[in-house]
């Protein structure tokens, strides 16, 4: 049981998820209280909470229910009190030929990534101005500075995930409120289950590490971003690729 003082209160969305679920055990074990979001995986998500409050049971965790593709958010003020830290971890692709997505498949992909987070910002700003060390995060991809063939709305969101957290950091610069994003390369998770063999061996040769990331080597530099000692880090994206595309 740790001793240390709390950080504080995390929401992380996508909770429920492999890169998600691996950022919420590392900001436990840094001593932070999580308010772990859902969409599908409930049990996923009550799961981990059951867990992380045995293994911490002097910090407080909780999961909710959230449809980021949807306009209307959760409302964070009303539902969470006291919170320092946003993190974005949810998010699909939608492998196809760009000339064959529908309007409405560009404009989910754009709701889940960007604009439902959007809101969700505007609606903290206020409590995050006021923290000493307000942080966000996005999970970010490489797609998004160098692009892929198939997933171009994914890479287009990618992108304006960081140019966000470019210009917002300006903004919000000397409050305390930092704003990065962490871009993995590709990352042994769910998101990939659907390739073959045959193609993650390849994937794997172009990678000059030579093999995908874990989900934990993703968190590792998301829970290093909300550390109340990175304030000067702002306005970033880290590439944790393996040394691939970029
Ligand atoms: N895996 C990779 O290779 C890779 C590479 C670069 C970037 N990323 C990014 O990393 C982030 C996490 O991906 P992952 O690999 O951890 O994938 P994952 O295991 O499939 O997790 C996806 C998460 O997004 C949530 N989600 C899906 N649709 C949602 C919706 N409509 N509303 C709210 N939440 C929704 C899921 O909730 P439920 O499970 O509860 O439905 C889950 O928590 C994503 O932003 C992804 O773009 C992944």
């Amino acid at each position: 049981m740790s001793k240390q003082k709390s950080p504080g209160r995390a929401i992380v969305f996508g909770a429920s998820g492999n890169i998600g679920a691996a950022i919420c055990r590392q900001l436990a074990a840094k001593n932070w209280s999580i308010s772990l979001h859902y969409f599908h995986h409930r049990e996923v998500a009550l799961q981990l909470v059951n867990t992380l409050r045995h293994d911490y049971p002097n910090q407080d965790f909780q999961a909710f229910f959230g449809d980021l593709t949807q306009a209307l958010p959760p409302d964070l003020g009303q539902t969470f009190g006291d919170f320092q830290a946003l993190v974005f971890a949810q998010g699909t692709t939608d492998y196809q030929l760009f000339s064959t997505m529908s309007a409405d498949q560009i404009q989910q992909l754009f709701q889940l990534h960007l604009l439902t987070p959007l809101q969700l910002i505007r609606q903290a700003e206020a409590k995050l101005l006021q923290q000493a060390h307000g942080r966000i995060v996005f999970v970010g991809s490489i797609y998004g500075a160098v692009g892929s063939a198939m997933e171009v709305t994914y890479s287009a969101v990618k992108g304006a995930q960081t140019s966000f957290a470019n210009a917002y950091a300006r903004e919000v610069a000397g409050s305390g409120l930092t704003v990065n994003v962490v871009a993995p390369g590709a990352v042994a998770t769910a998101m990939n289950a659907e390739f073959s063999e045959n193609d993650l061996a390849a994937l794997r040769e172009e990678i000059p590490l030579g093999r995908l990331a874990q989900p934990q080597e993703i968190a590792l530099w998301v829970s290093n971003l909300l550390d109340p000692q990175a304030d000067y880090l702002t306005g970033q994206t880290l590439y944790v690729n393996g040394g691939w595309l970029k």
